[in-house]
């Protein structure tokens, strides 16, 4: 069906007139009401890809389709899209309302005054933003201007909502309210929406999925617990994660993996989980700070330097090989600064990649 994939993007490039490549053959696809999280580091290309979708920055090849249809020469202003930029791009002169209400004043969305008065003023609700209604957005703070930004592209009613960061200004209880207020908007209204994000967290819990970029390069596209169950690749492992995943360097060689201190059997993994061929060399461990935990019988022992208390789990770090690498416990523990405990890895919940970062386990 057409409109089961409602965006699609096929091997999209974006090089910019000096020559940089930010969008390197980019191609997904994004169901009719479903919120995509863009998510990845400052630089990766997410602002660039909403600016295609928008129609405000050309490809340098590749397509774009809305329900089938290729938008490439499409005029922004006829795509249907409601966007929140990243540095919100209201209008100076005009109060908040008259902001709101403005894409239901002009073009094809052009109402009578008062309906798009109380369309806006709807939408000012559930952004609470009511009582700055006279305000120019001079006078407003960053997270206010947002919310400004967030209710003028609501009013539209878009097909397609496109978010850059949203939400980066406001503190954290109104960064929370506002993202479920707009997952369940979005949702009701049935608005299919990019949201882009540096919050890997904010992404695991509104995303339907995430595109994981790097370098203009999707790294992953898949539903969030995956990027913690199976990762694509060590990028991936090392990007998503709180605390982030540990890392210990070890050798494959003689039917066994060694690190520093400690030996496993390539007999004892998971064999189904083995990804590609474990041949001798060099390669990275990596495993999630809540599958390596103290038992009397560990892989190795280690020095704890630190324990710290993070709401309701404790990390226990310590040095590994010089690299500092955790312990996700349970609040309770006794362990203490100093102590001496052995550490025993899921070996079904490891990770093996190789130098290059391909996973092979
Ligand atoms: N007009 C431009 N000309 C040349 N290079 C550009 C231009 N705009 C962006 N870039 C570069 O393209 C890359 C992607 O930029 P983009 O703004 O898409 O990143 P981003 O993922 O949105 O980052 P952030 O999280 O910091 O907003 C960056 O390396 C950036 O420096
Ligand atoms: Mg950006």
């Amino acid at each position: 069906m057409i409109d089961e994939q409602f965006v699609q993007v096929k091997n999209l490039r974006k090089v910019y007139d000096n020559g940089h490549e930010a969008l390197k053959d980019v191609s997904f696809s994004v169901k009719k009401g479903d919120l995509v999280c863009l998510l990845g580091p400052s630089g990766c290309g997410k602002t660039t890809m909403l600016n295609m979708l928008a129609g405000l920055l050309d490809p340098t090849s590749g397509d774009i389709l809305f329900n089938g249809k290729s938008v490439v020469k499409v005029a922004p202003k006829d795509r249907q899209i409601g966007y929140v930029f990243q540095n919100y791009a209201l209008y100076p002169h005009m109060t908040v309302l008259q902001n709101v209400m403005f894409p239901l004043t002009v073009g094809k969305n052009k109402r009578s005054k008062a309906e798009a008065e109380k369309v806006a003023k709807k939408y000012m609700e559930i952004t609470q933003i009511t009582e700055l209604a006279n305000q120019k957005p001079g006078n407003l703070s960053g997270g206010q201007q947002q919310r400004v930004a967030i209710a003028r592209a609501l009013v539209q009613e878009p097909q397609i909502l496109l978010m850059d960061e949203p939400l980066s200004n406001l503190d954290a209880r109104l960064r929370l309210k506002i993202r479920e207020e707009i997952r369940s908007l979005v949702k009701r209204v049935g608005i299919t929406t990019l949201f882009v994000t540096h919050d890997q967290e904010e992404a695991l819990s509104i995303g339907d999925k995430i595109i994981l970029f790097n370098n203009g390069v999707i790294q992953q596209d898949d539903v969030g617990q995956n990027f913690y169950l199976e990762p694509n690749n060590y990028f991936v492992a090392n990007f998503v994660g709180n605390p982030v995943i540990d890392n210990f360097a070890v050798k494959i060689a003689d039917g066994k993996i060694s690190g520093s201190d400690f030996e496993i059997p390539l007999a004892a993994l998971d064999q189904d989980r083995i990804k590609g061929e474990l041949t001798p060399g060099e390669y990275t461990l990596s495993v999630r700070p809540e599958n390596i935990l103290p038992s009397e019988q560990g892989h190795f022992t280690a020095k704890i330097s630190d324990v710290e208390l993070i709401g309701r789990e404790r990390i226990l770090k310590f040095d590994h090989d010089g690299i500092q690498a955790r312990s996700l416990v349970n609040l309770e523990t006794t362990i203490q600064r100093g102590d001496q405990v052995q550490l025993s890895m899921r070996l079904d919940r490891i990770f093996l990649f190789t130098k290059e970062g391909t996973r092979v386990y």
